[in-house]
Protein backbone atom coordinates (compact mmCIF):
# COMPACT_ATOMS: atom_id res chain seq x y z
CA UNK A 1 0.00 0.00 0.00
CA UNK A 2 1.19 3.63 -0.96
CA UNK A 3 1.22 6.70 0.38
CA UNK A 4 -2.71 7.74 -0.14
CA UNK A 5 -3.96 10.09 2.88
CA UNK A 6 -7.54 9.32 1.19
CA UNK A 7 -7.43 6.16 1.72
CA UNK A 8 -9.08 4.78 4.88
CA UNK A 9 -6.90 1.86 5.24
CA UNK A 10 -3.75 4.37 5.05
CA UNK A 11 -4.93 6.81 7.54
CA UNK A 12 -5.87 3.69 10.14
CA UNK A 13 -1.82 2.38 9.73
CA UNK A 14 0.22 5.03 7.76
CA UNK A 15 3.62 3.60 9.04
CA UNK A 16 3.98 0.96 6.85
CA UNK A 17 3.86 3.46 3.68
CA UNK A 18 6.68 5.80 5.39
CA UNK A 19 8.52 3.02 5.72
CA UNK A 20 8.68 2.65 2.05
CA UNK A 21 8.98 5.99 1.49
CA UNK A 22 11.84 6.25 3.79
CA UNK A 23 13.19 3.58 1.76
CA UNK A 24 12.79 5.54 -1.25
CA UNK A 25 14.69 8.34 -0.74
CA UNK A 26 15.26 11.77 0.80
CA UNK A 27 12.68 14.43 -1.08
CA UNK A 28 9.74 12.74 -3.09
CA UNK A 29 7.77 14.50 -5.66
CA UNK A 30 4.04 13.91 -5.29
CA UNK A 31 1.89 14.86 -8.10
CA UNK A 32 -1.57 14.71 -5.97
CA UNK A 33 -0.66 17.75 -4.30
CA UNK A 34 2.33 19.16 -6.20
CA UNK A 35 4.16 19.00 -2.76
CA UNK A 36 7.75 17.07 -1.92
CA UNK A 37 7.34 14.46 0.51
CA UNK A 38 10.23 14.64 3.31
CA UNK A 39 9.87 11.79 5.55
CA UNK A 40 13.33 11.58 7.64
CA UNK A 41 13.87 12.33 10.69
CA UNK A 42 17.01 14.51 10.22
CA UNK A 43 15.55 16.37 7.24
CA UNK A 44 12.02 17.25 9.17
CA UNK A 45 14.39 18.39 11.92
CA UNK A 46 16.59 20.62 10.07
CA UNK A 47 14.14 22.02 7.69
CA UNK A 48 11.68 23.20 10.26
CA UNK A 49 14.95 25.18 11.82
CA UNK A 50 16.04 26.56 8.56
CA UNK A 51 14.95 30.17 7.53
CA UNK A 52 14.81 29.55 3.71
CA UNK A 53 11.41 28.02 4.79
CA UNK A 54 8.29 29.37 5.90
CA UNK A 55 4.52 29.20 6.77
CA UNK A 56 3.62 31.73 4.52
CA UNK A 57 5.68 33.47 2.08
CA UNK A 58 3.37 36.67 1.86
CA UNK A 59 6.11 38.37 3.89
CA UNK A 60 8.36 38.50 0.97
CA UNK A 61 6.78 37.96 -1.98
CA UNK A 62 2.78 38.71 -3.68
CA UNK A 63 1.36 35.34 -4.81
CA UNK A 64 2.04 36.38 -8.46
CA UNK A 65 5.33 36.75 -7.56
CA UNK A 66 5.73 33.29 -6.08
CA UNK A 67 3.94 31.76 -8.92
CA UNK A 68 0.86 30.90 -7.18
CA UNK A 69 -2.79 31.95 -7.51
CA UNK A 70 -4.32 33.74 -4.80
CA UNK A 71 -7.45 32.08 -2.79
CA UNK A 72 -10.79 33.26 -4.76
CA UNK A 73 -12.00 36.45 -3.07
CA UNK A 74 -15.38 34.33 -1.28
CA UNK A 75 -12.58 32.50 1.10
CA UNK A 76 -11.28 35.53 2.25
CA UNK A 77 -12.47 35.58 5.74
CA UNK A 78 -10.52 32.45 6.36
CA UNK A 79 -7.25 33.35 5.17
CA UNK A 80 -7.51 36.56 6.74
CA UNK A 81 -8.04 34.83 10.01
CA UNK A 82 -5.62 32.25 9.89
CA UNK A 83 -2.90 34.89 8.03
CA UNK A 84 -2.60 36.95 11.04
CA UNK A 85 -2.51 34.21 13.73
CA UNK A 86 0.97 33.72 15.38
CA UNK A 87 1.21 30.60 13.54
CA UNK A 88 1.13 32.20 10.12
CA UNK A 89 3.00 34.86 10.73
CA UNK A 90 7.13 35.64 9.97
CA UNK A 91 9.57 37.25 11.61
CA UNK A 92 9.42 40.26 12.60
CA UNK A 93 6.12 40.25 13.09
CA UNK A 94 6.21 36.55 14.84
CA UNK A 95 9.08 37.56 17.22
CA UNK A 96 7.01 40.56 18.14
CA UNK A 97 3.50 38.25 18.71
CA UNK A 98 5.39 35.91 20.06
CA UNK A 99 6.68 37.63 22.76
CA UNK A 100 3.12 38.72 23.71
CA UNK A 101 1.53 35.40 24.57
CA UNK A 102 4.46 33.55 25.49
CA UNK A 103 4.47 34.75 29.54
CA UNK A 104 1.40 32.75 29.51
CA UNK A 105 2.36 29.39 28.50
CA UNK A 106 5.78 29.29 30.06
CA UNK A 107 6.53 25.97 32.15
CA UNK A 108 6.65 27.78 35.25
CA UNK A 109 3.21 30.00 34.56
CA UNK A 110 1.73 26.55 33.76
CA UNK A 111 3.29 24.67 36.91
CA UNK A 112 0.31 26.88 38.34
CA UNK A 113 -2.31 25.71 37.14
CA UNK A 114 -1.49 21.87 37.89
CA UNK A 115 -4.27 21.75 40.82
CA UNK A 116 -6.72 23.10 38.93
CA UNK A 117 -5.96 20.56 35.82
CA UNK A 118 -5.89 17.96 37.90
CA UNK A 119 -8.98 18.52 39.99
CA UNK A 120 -10.64 18.75 36.97
CA UNK A 121 -9.48 15.74 35.30
CA UNK A 122 -10.55 13.74 38.33
CA UNK A 123 -14.06 15.22 38.14
CA UNK A 124 -14.68 14.26 34.44
CA UNK A 125 -13.04 10.80 35.47
CA UNK A 126 -15.41 10.34 38.18
CA UNK A 127 -18.32 11.21 35.47
CA UNK A 128 -17.33 8.46 33.31
CA UNK A 129 -17.03 5.90 36.36
CA UNK A 130 -20.37 7.51 37.65
CA UNK A 131 -21.53 6.15 34.20
CA UNK A 132 -19.85 2.85 34.39
CA UNK A 133 -18.05 4.17 31.05
CA UNK A 134 -19.13 5.95 27.90
CA UNK A 135 -16.89 7.37 24.95
CA UNK A 136 -14.07 8.89 26.14
CA UNK A 137 -13.42 11.30 23.63
CA UNK A 138 -16.01 13.26 24.67
CA UNK A 139 -16.22 12.67 28.74
CA UNK A 140 -12.86 13.21 29.62
CA UNK A 141 -10.81 14.00 26.72
CA UNK A 142 -12.36 16.54 24.49
CA UNK A 143 -13.36 18.76 27.82
CA UNK A 144 -10.59 18.86 29.76
CA UNK A 145 -8.02 20.53 27.23
CA UNK A 146 -11.19 22.59 26.36
CA UNK A 147 -12.22 24.16 29.73
CA UNK A 148 -8.11 25.16 30.08
CA UNK A 149 -7.63 26.98 27.21
CA UNK A 150 -11.16 28.96 27.37
CA UNK A 151 -10.37 29.55 31.01
CA UNK A 152 -6.56 30.84 30.57
CA UNK A 153 -8.14 33.26 27.65
CA UNK A 154 -11.26 34.15 29.24
CA UNK A 155 -14.38 32.54 27.33
CA UNK A 156 -16.83 32.05 29.80
CA UNK A 157 -18.12 28.76 31.05
CA UNK A 158 -21.74 29.03 28.75
CA UNK A 159 -19.55 30.19 25.61
CA UNK A 160 -17.63 27.09 25.70
CA UNK A 161 -19.66 24.65 23.44
CA UNK A 162 -19.36 26.76 20.58
CA UNK A 163 -15.76 26.56 20.18
CA UNK A 164 -15.64 22.72 19.20
CA UNK A 165 -17.42 23.09 16.13
CA UNK A 166 -16.12 26.41 15.23
CA UNK A 167 -12.57 24.67 15.53
CA UNK A 168 -13.58 21.48 13.65
CA UNK A 169 -14.80 23.70 10.37
CA UNK A 170 -11.89 25.84 10.40
CA UNK A 171 -9.60 22.81 10.85
CA UNK A 172 -10.83 21.08 7.53
CA UNK A 173 -8.80 23.51 5.94
CA UNK A 174 -5.68 22.37 7.10
CA UNK A 175 -6.70 18.66 5.51
CA UNK A 176 -4.77 18.01 1.61
CA UNK A 177 -7.53 19.29 -1.16
CA UNK A 178 -9.77 20.76 1.09
CA UNK A 179 -13.04 20.66 -1.19
CA UNK A 180 -15.45 24.10 -2.10
CA UNK A 181 -18.00 22.93 1.04
CA UNK A 182 -15.45 22.28 3.20
CA UNK A 183 -14.00 26.06 2.86
CA UNK A 184 -17.49 27.25 2.87
CA UNK A 185 -18.12 26.09 6.47
CA UNK A 186 -14.06 27.36 7.15
CA UNK A 187 -15.47 30.71 6.06
CA UNK A 188 -18.87 30.48 7.95
CA UNK A 189 -16.85 29.74 11.08
CA UNK A 190 -14.17 32.10 10.43
CA UNK A 191 -16.80 34.77 10.03
CA UNK A 192 -18.70 33.44 13.28
CA UNK A 193 -15.53 33.27 15.49
CA UNK A 194 -13.80 36.19 14.63
CA UNK A 195 -17.53 38.39 15.34
CA UNK A 196 -17.90 36.29 19.00
CA UNK A 197 -14.32 37.22 19.61
CA UNK A 198 -14.72 41.09 18.84
CA UNK A 199 -18.15 41.07 21.16
CA UNK A 200 -15.40 39.49 23.92
CA UNK A 201 -12.84 42.07 23.69
CA UNK A 202 -15.45 45.22 23.45
CA UNK A 203 -17.01 43.43 26.77
CA UNK A 204 -13.47 42.54 28.46
CA UNK A 205 -12.07 46.01 27.10
CA UNK A 206 -14.77 47.77 29.65
CA UNK A 207 -14.29 45.24 32.36
CA UNK A 208 -10.71 44.03 32.23
CA UNK A 209 -9.94 40.62 34.00
CA UNK A 210 -6.89 38.62 35.05
CA UNK A 211 -7.43 36.30 31.74
CA UNK A 212 -4.78 36.79 28.44
CA UNK A 213 -7.75 38.42 26.36
CA UNK A 214 -7.52 41.10 28.55
CA UNK A 215 -3.43 41.29 28.60
CA UNK A 216 -3.40 41.34 24.80
CA UNK A 217 -6.42 44.27 24.81
CA UNK A 218 -3.60 45.99 27.31
CA UNK A 219 -0.90 45.19 24.31
CA UNK A 220 -2.66 46.67 21.60
CA UNK A 221 -4.80 49.55 23.37
CA UNK A 222 -1.64 51.34 25.12
CA UNK A 223 1.46 49.86 23.58
CA UNK A 224 0.14 49.20 19.93
CA UNK A 225 2.34 46.17 20.10
CA UNK A 226 -0.08 44.04 18.35
CA UNK A 227 -3.07 44.98 16.07
CA UNK A 228 -7.03 44.30 16.81
CA UNK A 229 -6.72 41.40 13.22
CA UNK A 230 -3.34 39.41 15.02
CA UNK A 231 -5.17 40.16 18.60
CA UNK A 232 -8.80 38.19 17.22
CA UNK A 233 -6.34 35.96 14.44
CA UNK A 234 -4.25 34.70 17.96
CA UNK A 235 -7.14 34.12 20.10
CA UNK A 236 -8.84 32.02 17.28
CA UNK A 237 -5.14 29.89 17.25
CA UNK A 238 -4.73 29.49 20.66
CA UNK A 239 -8.41 28.24 21.20
CA UNK A 240 -8.04 25.73 18.44
CA UNK A 241 -4.21 24.46 18.72
CA UNK A 242 -5.52 25.07 22.40
CA UNK A 243 -7.35 21.38 22.08
CA UNK A 244 -7.83 19.81 18.79
CA UNK A 245 -4.05 17.44 19.33
CA UNK A 246 -4.47 17.22 22.45
CA UNK A 247 -7.98 15.70 22.53
CA UNK A 248 -6.64 13.07 19.52
CA UNK A 249 -3.43 12.64 21.90
CA UNK A 250 -5.24 11.20 24.67
CA UNK A 251 -7.48 9.40 22.39
CA UNK A 252 -5.08 7.88 20.12
CA UNK A 253 -2.92 7.08 23.14
CA UNK A 254 -5.29 4.87 25.43
CA UNK A 255 -5.85 2.97 21.15
CA UNK A 256 -2.05 2.42 21.42
CA UNK A 257 -1.93 1.14 25.56
CA UNK A 258 -5.18 -0.97 24.53
CA UNK A 259 -3.19 -2.68 22.18
CA UNK A 260 -0.21 -3.18 24.63
CA UNK A 261 -1.84 -4.70 27.49
CA UNK A 262 1.22 -5.81 29.72
CA UNK A 263 3.21 -2.01 29.19
CA UNK A 264 -0.51 -0.31 30.00
CA UNK A 265 -0.71 -2.91 33.48
CA UNK A 266 3.01 -1.94 34.08
CA UNK A 267 2.21 1.85 34.03
CA UNK A 268 -0.56 1.38 36.33
CA UNK A 269 1.10 0.26 38.88
CA UNK A 270 4.21 2.57 38.57
CA UNK A 271 2.60 5.16 41.03
CA UNK A 272 5.18 7.47 39.28
CA UNK A 273 5.03 11.02 37.71
CA UNK A 274 8.16 10.62 36.54
CA UNK A 275 7.18 7.31 34.58
CA UNK A 276 4.15 9.02 33.15
CA UNK A 277 5.70 11.83 31.72
CA UNK A 278 8.05 9.34 29.90
CA UNK A 279 5.51 7.13 28.37
CA UNK A 280 3.40 10.19 27.60
CA UNK A 281 5.86 11.17 25.37
CA UNK A 282 6.33 8.21 24.40
CA UNK A 283 2.81 7.65 23.41
CA UNK A 284 2.72 11.56 21.42
CA UNK A 285 5.88 9.79 19.50
CA UNK A 286 4.41 6.56 18.61
CA UNK A 287 0.83 8.03 17.06
CA UNK A 288 1.81 11.64 16.55
CA UNK A 289 -1.54 13.51 16.64
CA UNK A 290 -0.35 15.96 13.80
CA UNK A 291 1.24 13.79 10.92
CA UNK A 292 2.42 16.51 8.47
CA UNK A 293 2.97 19.92 8.41
CA UNK A 294 3.77 22.19 4.93
CA UNK A 295 6.54 24.96 3.96
CA UNK A 296 7.08 26.77 1.37
CA UNK A 297 10.27 27.01 0.02
CA UNK A 298 11.28 31.04 -0.05
CA UNK A 299 15.14 30.39 -1.47
CA UNK A 300 16.35 27.34 -3.17
CA UNK A 301 17.45 24.63 -0.95
CA UNK A 302 18.87 20.96 -1.50
CA UNK A 303 17.64 17.73 0.34
CA UNK A 304 20.07 15.05 -0.58
CA UNK A 305 20.55 15.10 -4.63
CA UNK A 306 17.33 17.01 -5.50
CA UNK A 307 17.13 20.96 -5.33
CA UNK A 308 14.07 22.47 -4.77
CA UNK A 309 13.90 25.97 -6.10
CA UNK A 310 11.75 28.98 -4.77
CA UNK A 311 7.85 28.72 -4.83
CA UNK A 312 8.25 24.61 -3.56
CA UNK A 313 6.16 23.22 -1.46
CA UNK A 314 7.62 20.63 1.04
CA UNK A 315 5.27 18.01 3.12
CA UNK A 316 7.21 17.51 6.55
CA UNK A 317 5.98 14.08 7.49
CA UNK A 318 6.25 14.16 11.56
CA UNK A 319 4.79 10.92 11.48
CA UNK A 320 7.37 9.33 9.32
CA UNK A 321 10.04 11.13 11.44
CA UNK A 322 9.15 10.02 14.78
CA UNK A 323 9.36 6.06 13.43
CA UNK A 324 12.61 6.88 11.62
CA UNK A 325 14.93 4.03 12.60
CA UNK A 326 18.08 5.98 12.00
CA UNK A 327 16.82 7.85 14.80
CA UNK A 328 14.75 5.42 17.28
CA UNK A 329 15.67 2.15 18.24
CA UNK A 330 12.89 0.04 17.55
CA UNK A 331 10.69 2.78 16.49
CA UNK A 332 7.65 0.33 15.48
CA UNK A 333 7.38 -0.94 19.45
CA UNK A 334 5.53 1.16 21.73
CA UNK A 335 8.22 1.75 24.60
CA UNK A 336 6.78 3.31 27.43
CA UNK A 337 10.19 3.89 29.13
CA UNK A 338 12.10 5.06 26.39
CA UNK A 339 14.73 7.05 27.69
CA UNK A 340 15.90 9.16 24.11
CA UNK A 341 13.05 10.61 22.75
CA UNK A 342 13.57 13.34 20.98
CA UNK A 343 10.30 13.32 19.23
CA UNK A 344 9.38 15.94 16.62
CA UNK A 345 5.52 15.81 17.72
CA UNK A 346 5.48 19.50 19.03
CA UNK A 347 7.66 20.59 15.75
CA UNK A 348 10.93 22.85 16.00
CA UNK A 349 12.32 26.15 15.68
CA UNK A 350 10.72 29.07 16.10
CA UNK A 351 7.00 27.63 15.45
CA UNK A 352 7.82 25.32 18.16
CA UNK A 353 4.62 24.32 20.14
CA UNK A 354 3.92 27.40 22.49
CA UNK A 355 1.56 25.15 24.28
CA UNK A 356 3.54 22.14 24.65
CA UNK A 357 4.39 22.52 28.49
CA UNK A 358 0.82 22.99 28.95
CA UNK A 359 -0.11 20.05 26.73
CA UNK A 360 2.25 17.68 28.54
CA UNK A 361 0.53 18.41 31.97
CA UNK A 362 -2.93 18.24 30.64
CA UNK A 363 -2.08 14.56 29.12
CA UNK A 364 -0.37 14.14 32.55
CA UNK A 365 -3.83 14.86 34.40
CA UNK A 366 -5.90 12.86 32.15
CA UNK A 367 -3.56 9.33 32.13
CA UNK A 368 -2.91 10.14 35.69
CA UNK A 369 -6.67 10.07 36.69
CA UNK A 370 -7.62 7.12 34.83
CA UNK A 371 -4.68 5.04 36.18
CA UNK A 372 -4.88 6.06 39.40
CA UNK A 373 -5.12 4.14 42.45
CA UNK A 374 -8.48 2.91 43.24
CA UNK A 375 -9.91 3.63 39.93
CA UNK A 376 -10.77 0.05 38.20
CA UNK A 377 -8.83 -0.81 34.77
CA UNK A 378 -10.34 0.98 32.04
CA UNK A 379 -11.60 -1.56 29.02
CA UNK A 380 -11.97 -1.38 25.44
CA UNK A 381 -15.49 -1.74 24.73
CA UNK A 382 -14.73 -2.06 20.81
CA UNK A 383 -12.25 -1.45 18.28
CA UNK A 384 -12.43 2.18 17.04
CA UNK A 385 -12.55 4.01 13.60
CA UNK A 386 -10.51 6.79 12.44
CA UNK A 387 -12.31 9.63 11.37
CA UNK A 388 -11.32 10.91 7.62
CA UNK A 389 -8.72 13.23 7.75
CA UNK A 390 -5.15 12.46 8.10
CA UNK A 391 -2.96 15.73 8.56
CA UNK A 392 -4.80 15.88 12.41
CA UNK A 393 -5.50 12.35 12.72
CA UNK A 394 -8.04 11.21 15.54
CA UNK A 395 -10.40 8.68 16.60
CA UNK A 396 -14.46 8.97 15.71
CA UNK A 397 -14.81 8.12 19.56
CA UNK A 398 -13.53 5.50 22.28
CA UNK A 399 -15.72 3.43 23.77
CA UNK A 400 -14.42 2.05 27.13
CA UNK A 401 -16.27 0.72 30.53
CA UNK A 402 -14.69 -0.44 33.85
C1 LIG B 1 -0.51 17.24 22.19
C2 LIG B 1 -0.89 18.48 21.95
C3 LIG B 1 -0.23 19.40 20.95
C4 LIG B 1 0.53 19.12 19.85
C5 LIG B 1 0.93 17.75 19.32
C6 LIG B 1 0.92 20.38 19.25
C7 LIG B 1 1.73 20.49 18.14
C8 LIG B 1 2.15 21.68 17.59
C9 LIG B 1 3.06 21.82 16.48
C10 LIG B 1 3.67 20.66 15.72
C11 LIG B 1 3.25 23.14 16.24
C12 LIG B 1 4.16 23.75 15.17
C13 LIG B 1 3.56 23.72 13.80
C14 LIG B 1 4.52 24.13 12.72
O1 LIG B 1 5.72 24.27 12.96
O2 LIG B 1 4.08 24.33 11.56
C15 LIG B 1 2.45 23.86 17.20
C16 LIG B 1 2.38 25.22 17.27
C17 LIG B 1 1.59 25.89 18.18
N1 LIG B 1 0.85 25.32 19.20
FE1 LIG B 1 0.69 23.37 19.67
N2 LIG B 1 0.37 21.39 19.99
C18 LIG B 1 -0.32 20.84 21.03
C19 LIG B 1 -0.98 21.52 22.03
C20 LIG B 1 -1.07 22.88 22.12
C21 LIG B 1 -1.72 23.59 23.19
C22 LIG B 1 -2.38 22.97 24.43
C23 LIG B 1 -1.64 24.90 22.90
C24 LIG B 1 -2.18 26.01 23.76
C25 LIG B 1 -1.74 27.12 23.90
C26 LIG B 1 -0.90 25.03 21.63
C27 LIG B 1 -0.60 26.21 20.98
C28 LIG B 1 0.22 26.33 19.89
C29 LIG B 1 0.58 27.60 19.26
C30 LIG B 1 0.09 28.98 19.70
C31 LIG B 1 1.43 27.34 18.21
C32 LIG B 1 2.08 28.34 17.26
C33 LIG B 1 3.45 28.71 17.78
C34 LIG B 1 4.19 29.67 16.88
O3 LIG B 1 3.92 29.77 15.67
O4 LIG B 1 5.09 30.35 17.39
N3 LIG B 1 -0.58 23.79 21.20
N4 LIG B 1 1.81 22.95 18.03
Amino acid sequence: MGFDPWDAAFVADPYPAYRELREQGRAMWWEATGQWLVPHYADVSALLRDRRLGRTYLHRFSHEEFGRQAPPPEHEPFHVLNGNGLLDLEDPAHARVRRLVAKAFTPRTVKRLVPAVRRLAGELVGRLRADGGGDLLTVVAEPLPVAVIAELLGVPEADRGLLRPWSADICGMFELRPDEETARRAVRASVEFSAYLRGLITERRSRPGEDLISGLIAAHDEEGRLSEQEMISTCVLLLNAGHEATVNTTVNGWWALFRNPAQLAALRESHDPEKLSTAVDELMRYDTPLQMFERWVLDDIRIGDTVIPRGGEVALLFGSANRDPARFEGPDALDLVRADNPHLTFGAGIHYCLGAPLARRELEASFGALLADGVPPLRLVEEPRWRDGYVIRGLEELLVEF
